[in-house]
Formats: C-alpha cells, structure tokens, sequence
C-alpha cells in the first residue's frame, strides 16, 4: 500500500492514544442509544452493508427518495449532539472557520464494504471533510476528482485522522474491505468511521 498523493489528504497516524479512543468510543455508545445504527437502501433499492447514524443537527440518510441530510432521524426525533470529544478533534486538526454540522457514524460489521462515491450532498466543498478511524483496520481507496481517475489505497486504523480538503474533498473514495477481527475496541468487533461536516 502507498501513501497518497492527492493534493489536501493529510493522514495523522495513531493520533487517537488508546485511552481516547476508548473515550469516543463510549461517548458514541451514549449517541447510537439515541440514534440507533440502521441499514438504510439507496435510491436504487439496495441495502447498504454499513449501517449508520449520525450526530449533530444533520444526519445523512438514504432512501427510495434519494440521498439526502435531515435534522430528523427516521422515526421523526432529532439527532443527538456530537460530543465534545469529537469536537475537540476538528477544532484542533480541520482548519475551518465553521464548526461541523453532521458527524456520521458509520459501522462497518464483518464484509460491509462502501463503494466508491463523492461526498457531493453537502451546499459547498469549501470545507474538509475529517474522518476518525476506530475499532478494525480497512483498505480505503481513494481516486480523483472523476469516478473514471487512477485510484490508491491506504490502510486507516484504529484512533486514524484523515483530512479531506483541496482537491481530496472533491475525489471518489470508498472502503474495500475491512480486516475483521483485528481489534477488540468495539463490543462486537468492526470498524466504526466517523466523518464531520458542514452541511450548509
Ligand atoms: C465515507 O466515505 O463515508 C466513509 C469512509 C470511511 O469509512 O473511512
Ligand atoms: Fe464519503
């Protein structure tokens, strides 16, 4: 695996120590008991392998009406607010003059993959996106800013940052696949990615 070249990706390996990785994870364990993980279908009628949930006034959902961010879970509560150890992470590392609208969680279980995709829901791409590895190792895949570009991969794990800005908040990326098992942070083992936005 190489590291990668795109202008406006910044890796901090191991930025997470174990204690804080621990921390978010029973922070986010305080979140998913208000804002469940559920397996949403994309406009095209599949079931997504990740399931998700999201903190903060957006959550990004999907359904037979298409992608879209919502200030309401499925069943019609908000979502709950992104915990200040999260927050913490993108004042310190993301450069923005904004504060996150929506921290997804996605929850990779053993064989969920995403394929590839451009993070284009959001009113601008004037801002990163910052993603926080935990739990299994994973093969992220990233390419350019068209779906037809030369793609590479690199392995994110547990208590990983990544920055997306530049031309890397505008490139197709996704996750091949996951190295169940490898970690014992999450209860039921997997990956969870969180991924902080502006919305709006
Ligand atoms: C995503 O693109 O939403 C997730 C990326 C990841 O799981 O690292
Ligand atoms: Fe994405």
């Amino acid at each position: 695996m190489q590291s990668l070249t795109i202008k406006g990706f910044r890796i901090l390996k191991g930025y997470l120590s174990p204690e804080a990785q621990i921390r978010l994870r029973d922070d986010l364990r305080a979140v998913v008991a208000q804002a469940p993980l559920r397996h949403y279908t994309t406009p095209g009628g599949r079931r997504m392998s990740v399931a998700m949930s999201a903190a903060g006034r957006f959550g990004w959902m999907t359904d037979r009406q298409g992608y879209r961010y919502s200030e309401t879970q499925p069943d019609g509560t908000p979502w709950p607010p992104i915990p200040d150890s999260i927050m913490a992470i993108w004042q310190a590392e993301a450069g923005s003059g904004r504060e996150p609208e929506c921290c997804l969680i996605n929850h990779y279980a053993e064989g969920a993959r995403m394929g590839l995709h451009q993070d284009n829901d959001e009113a601008s791409f004037d801002h990163p996106v910052l993603s926080v590895s935990l739990g299994d190792p994973a093969t992220f895949r990233m390419g350019g800013t068209s779906r037809a570009d030369p793609t590479q991969s690199v392995l994110l794990e547990s208590g990983d940052v990544v920055i997306m800005g530049g031309d890397a908040r505008r490139a197709y990326h996704g996750i091949d696949r996951i190295r169940f098992g490898r970690s014992d942070l999450l209860l039921h083992g997997g990956r969870i990615n969180l991924t902080l936005r502006v919305v709006t």
